[in-house]
């Protein structure tokens, strides 16, 4: 039975997508065969996603690290996230979603980064999921980057320059910081994503392939957010009325 979830949420769920290789090679299939699947996930993910309260999906799909991987790999990834990108901003569109690409633009195969133009032009009017796409993405990356903008603007103050980092690494002002961060794959770490956005993410980490993930893993992830206690340094509100009390 699907657990019942609190609705007119709007969270922001960021997922390291990991195990597609080890999927594959489980089944005694080349590793693009487990990106291939990788995809097919991703698809159902984000169809599931709107009805989960969750506005914004920021989805790990090729580190600037994973240009070490074998040649082979690494044009197998470029040609499927192109075929992805072609073939899925028609129901992109359909379903509301508005796609937007983090990571850098320029070491990627050029039909690519015109596949990814369009896409976003293409998407731009959707108004039910923001989607993120973190192609040949670092966070670190991303946050020196930010760090050198916001150094020619002479900041008055370590606050302001905490907001104007914030405010650069988004890539638009209605991104908000990550409330849930999601690893498949068995791995318990962040592998350079996301980490300033991340400051206090909570944190699920699953042994499920990404393959095999699905919307009902999904819901799960998101009812286990739901119990959590957020306290971002402070006390929950219980303990606060009896301090207040003593
Ligand atoms: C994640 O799956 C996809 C990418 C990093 C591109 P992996 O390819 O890392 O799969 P495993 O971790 O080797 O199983
Ligand atoms: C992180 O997975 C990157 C993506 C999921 C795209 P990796 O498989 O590259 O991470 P490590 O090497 O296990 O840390
Ligand atoms: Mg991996």
């Amino acid at each position: 039975m699907p657990s019942t979830l609190p609705r007119g949420e709007n969270l922001h769920v960021a997922v390291i997508m990991d195990g597609n290789g080890r999927w594959a090679t489980r089944r005694g299939l080349p590793r693009p065969a487990g990106h291939r699947a990788g995809v097919a996930a991703l698809r159902r993910i984000i169809a599931a996603a709107p009805a989960l309260g969750i506005a914004t999906l920021s989805v790990f799909a090729f580190s600037g690290d994973n240009w070490q991987r074998p040649a082979a790999e690494v044009d197998a990834l470029m040609w499927l996230m192109r075929a992805y990108l072609r073939a899925a901003t028609k129901e992109l569109v359909e379903a509301g979603v508005r796609l937007c690409v983090i990571g850098r633009r320029d070491r990627m195969p050029g039909p690519l980064i015109d596949e990814i133009a369009r896409g976003e032009a293409a998407t731009a009017g959707g108004d039910r999921l923001h989607l993120r796409i973190a192609l040949d993405y670092s966070s670190r990356e991303a946050i020196a980057c930010a760090a050198v903008r916001c150094a020619t603007s002479l900041p008055p103050s370590l606050d302001l320059v905490g907001r104007l980092i914030a405010d650069s690494l988004a890539d638009d002002s209605t991104v908000g910081e990550v409330d849930l961060l999601i690893r498949t794959g068995g791995e318990k770490r962040l592998s350079d994503f996301l980490l300033w956005e991340c400051a206090y993410a909570e944190l699920w980490f699953s042994d499920v392939m990404w393959p095999d993930f699905d919307a009902e893993a999904l819901r799960g992830a998101i009812a286990d957010f739901h119990r959590r206690e957020r306290r971002f340094g402070g006390l929950p509100p219980g303990a606060l009325a009896l301090g207040a009390a003593e």
